[in-house]
């Protein structure tokens, strides 16, 4: 019997962090069914030239919403991205309550008819997504819908009440429980509501995924909080788009890399992800106290999407400032108290070049995009351009990681962190998620100008043995499928 696919003389780095080889693959159903030499297939693929790894993980999305909204997921698939983490910072969609409107501004996706994450997986699996998903469960949509957004703690019927969404959700198969500690509602939560919340994931070893309380002054307590709640619920940590944020805190990841070390050594199991990028992005009310506008701040602030001023978009807040001659308070003023207000997007340039070189050189480090898949507007570039990026600027310029751990990481090392089975390798037996590529010419091209433009050098992405992506043009085959935690 031929296999469905062979590729052919490829140059493969197989994930797991050992040298290339050069090799025939053949793909029959959804698995790799051989790596060696291969006979004959229905479908031949000439390699040379090309590198073929597994397909990336991206352990740091937002794409929930975006599953149901643009099934192609175009901006991932396109940088060899065959799966994604999403419900990360505390926001997923699920628990839902259809018809709920949760947050103002809510980079999660709209309401609609699911309400656990077995009718979410089913309402995207309806879709034909390109790419797979698994998913963690989010403090503050349970918090939003327990709570509300309420500027309190949690009382005792309501931590319970909690905790119940975050046992569902790991039944379920969610990868593990989420926190975004900076944003509303869940900064008006203590370190205790926190371990409750997180020990639901202890009888699955589900993992606890932070954006941290504080990334700029108060990194170090934030580092601690984190590895506290992970230690008294007694599962792995691991830390989102670790950074150092400010200028006067650069330079800070080695400090508090120096703690994860520590810990680590002392038998706890800490992990972290970072996105090749100075500058991050977010919904713009949640970074900002109308009382007391942080000028500094604000000087290095780029509105990516601005429903009422769409004039605004991919501008920075002193050019707007100048054009309008508003001062700068006044025109972070105008942007948020505008009737969408609440739906504005920032991207704002506050990390060190040299701090996301340290990041990446760490050995517990995995790439994430945090991409807002918000497609309106400027978005920020690392939406469509994280994976890439790394391979060019960090692994090609830079010399930062050689070619074989980058994709380590970014692939097996993803893959185990997360929980996905029989994917990350390419090794027989194996899912087929599969990318090729030019290893001298691979290159993300979205830049802070020019966001949604698609990377070059990615010749082909193959998701669940199905071609999803080839020489730059979407198949829409839909060939993704709902990943569950170890399953
Ligand atoms: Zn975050
Ligand atoms: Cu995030």
């Amino acid at each position: 019997m031929p296999a469905d696919l062979v590729i052919r003389n490829a140059r493969v780095i197989d994930g797991s962090g050992s040298p290339p080889f050069t090799a025939d693959i053949e793909v029959t159903g959804d698995r790799i069914v051989s790596v060696g030499s291969a006979g004959s297939g229905k479908h031949e693929i000439d390699a040379k030239g090309q590198v073929l790894c597994p397909g990336f993980i991206d352990t740091h999305s937002h794409d929930d919403g975006a599953f149901l909204r643009h099934p192609d997921m175009g901006f991932k698939l396109a940088q060899g991205v065959t799966t994604d983490i999403s419900g990360n910072c505390g926001f997923s969609t699920i628990p839902n309550e259809p018809g709920r409107e949760y947050m103002p501004g809510d980079i999660s996706g709209p309401g609609a008819e699911w309400t656990d994450l077995d009718s979410y997986f089913q309402a995207c699996m309806a879709k034909k997504p390109a790419i797979n998903q698994a998913m963690l469960v989010g403090h503050n949509r349970i918090r939003a819908q327990v709570v509300g957004l309420e500027r309190r703690h949690a009382t005792a019927d309501e931590v319970i009440e909690m905790r119940g969404h975050v046992a569902r959700a790991m039944e379920q198969g969610a990868v593990g429980f989420s926190t975004g500690l900076i944003y509303e509602p869940g900064r008006y939560s203590d370190t205790n509501e926190v371990v409750a919340l997180a020990r639901e994931c202890t009888p699955f070893t589900g993992i606890y995924a932070t954006h941290m309380r504080n990334e700029g002054d108060k990194l170090l307590e934030a580092v601690d909080e984190a590895m506290h709640i992970a230690r008294e619920a007694g599962i792995p940590l691991h830390i989102s788009h670790h950074k150092s944020a400010g200028k006067r805190n650069w330079g800070r990841v080695k400090e508090s890399l120096a703690k994860v070390d520590a810990a680590n050594a002392s038998g706890m199991d800490i992990t972290l992800d970072v996105y090749p990028y100075t500058a991050g992005s977010g919904p713009m009310w949640q970074y900002v106290n109308l009382d007391a506008i942080d000028i500094e701040w604000a000087n290095g602030v780029m509105i990516a999407n601005c429903p009422d001023y769409p004039e605004f978009e991919g501008k920075m807040v002193p050019d707007i400032a100048t054009e309008h001659e508003w001062t700068i308070e006044e025109t972070v003023r105008n942007v948020l108290t505008s009737e969408r207000g609440r739906q504005v997007i920032c991207i704002h340039f506050i990390i060190d070049e040299a701090d996301i070189e340290t990041n990446l050189r760490h050995p517990k480090m995995l790439v994430g995009s945090d991409g807002i898949p918000v497609l309106k507007g400027n978005p920020h570039p690392r939406l469509y351009g994280t994976m890439p990026r790394v391979l060019s600027r960090y692994v090609r310029e830079r010399q930062v990681l050689t070619l074989e751990d980058a994709i380590r990481r970014m692939t097996s090392a993803s893959c185990e962190r997360f929980g996905l089975v029989e994917r990350g390798l390419v090794k027989e037996g194996y899912f087929a998620d599969l990318v090729l590529f030019y290893p001298a010419t691979v290159e993300d091209l979205a830049t802070y100008e020019h966001p949604k433009t698609e990377p070059q050098g990615i010749s082909m992405v193959i998701v669940n043995g199905a071609v999803a992506y080839e020489d730059g043009r979407h198949t829409g085959v839909g060939s993704g499928q709902m990943l569950r935690y170890k399953r």
